[in-house]
């Protein structure tokens, strides 16, 4: 007997449970009415009287270890319970840092915000086009000296493919799907066959306007620019428009804004004339709205397009057009 319960000793000390389910197979096994513990007491009655004091102490010593130490993993069991209660499973496990807006998609969606607010929807059209209506729709015949003003990336095999290389694109998409009025901006990436620099890129970001109706007027096309470099800029911008030449509107004109770095005292940025380029512009040539199905003799419209890139800079002052492909996250992060 004596050597049973050193055996169960040993036993007893080697315990363990990870559930409660198994502490409960434990206590049944070993300390139940029929467990092995239990039985040693029944078997007490028949040790010789000489040895039931010793056997005795040795017996309650065993019951009582097995006892103690049932109630030590039970008290384990339960502290692992409620370190578990105090997890957070809703919790990620990994802290996420924020990220932040793309500068390029900031001040696309300001402009957007700024001519959405005088009625203007957005439009999108593709970035992989057809010849007619990146050039031919647009007034630049075949051949015209004009389609050089664009150095253009074809699909080879495909002369008629191309990538845009302005979005002018999406006007003559949208009129000829849709009659007057129509007043859209067209967002987007164009393409062109460059040489990379700090100042030029073989793809950059253009936003287009275009309004279309009854009796649109160069005035109009002029109080919707300055409305817009002065929420773009601040109120004490200054626009100027001198005379330009592109082939989809006539007249056509180029705008600059006073120089917002200097405040149009002369800096190296405007190159010292206080003025800085920000756009093209002009009235929708009759032949354009011929093409789309739009009579120019009701109609007129006017329509311009800006370089997002290059209001970037101009509100940014990011010196190398590069910096805006390259996703280094410590030039990106800056823009909050
Ligand atoms: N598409 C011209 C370019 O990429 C920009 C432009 C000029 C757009 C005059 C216009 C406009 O709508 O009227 O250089």
């Amino acid at each position: 007997m004596k050597q049973k319960i050193e055996q169960l000793h040993e036993v007893v000390n080697s315990w363990n449970a990870n559930s409660a389910e198994e502490l409960e197979a434990i206590r049944i096994k070993y300390l139940s009415k029929k467990g092995e513990i239990s039985e040693l007491f029944n078997q007490f009655r028949e040790v010789p009287n000489d040895q039931k004091r010793e056997m005795g102490q040795l017996l309650n010593q065993l019951r009582d270890t097995a006892q103690n130490r049932l109630n030590e993993l039970k008290a384990t069991l339960e502290a692992q319970r409620q370190e578990a209660d105090k997890l957070d499973l809703t919790r990620t496990a990994e802290p996420i840092a924020l990220g932040t807006r793309h500068p390029l998609s900031l001040v696309k969606n300001e402009i957007i915000e700024i001519f959405s607010r005088i009625g203007f929807t957005v439009a999108e059209g593709p970035e992989i086009e057809d010849d007619w209506h990146v050039f031919e729709s647009l007034n630049f015949p075949p051949e015209h000296p004009a389609r050089d003003m664009q150095d253009t990336f074809f699909i080879e095999q495909h002369p008629d493919i191309l990538l845009r290389t302005h979005t002018s694109s999406i006007e003559t998409r949208v009129m000829t799907k849709q009659q007057p009025p129509i007043r859209i901006l067209a967002p987007g990436r164009v393409y062109r066959n460059e040489a990379i620099s700090y100042r030029a890129h073989c793809f950059f970001h253009q936003v287009e306007g275009l309004y279309v109706d009854k009796n649109v007027s160069f005035a109009d096309l002029k109080q919707a620019l300055l409305y817009f470099a002065r929420e773009m800029f601040g109120e004490d911008t200054k626009i100027r428009l001198r005379p330009s030449y592109f082939p989809f509107t006539e007249p056509s004109a180029e705008m600059d804004i006073s120089c917002n770095i200097c405040g149009g005292k002369g800096c190296p940025f405007c190159k010292h004339t206080g003025w800085v380029e920000i756009l093209g512009c002009g009235m929708t040539d009759p032949n354009v709205l011929e093409a789309c199905g739009i009579d120019s003799k009701v109609y007129s419209g006017y329509a311009f397009g800006m370089g997002v890139e290059r209001i970037t800079n101009l509100k940014y002052q990011v010196k190398d057009l590069r910096m805006f492909s390259e996703n280094d996250v410590r030039f990106l992060e800056q823009f909050k």
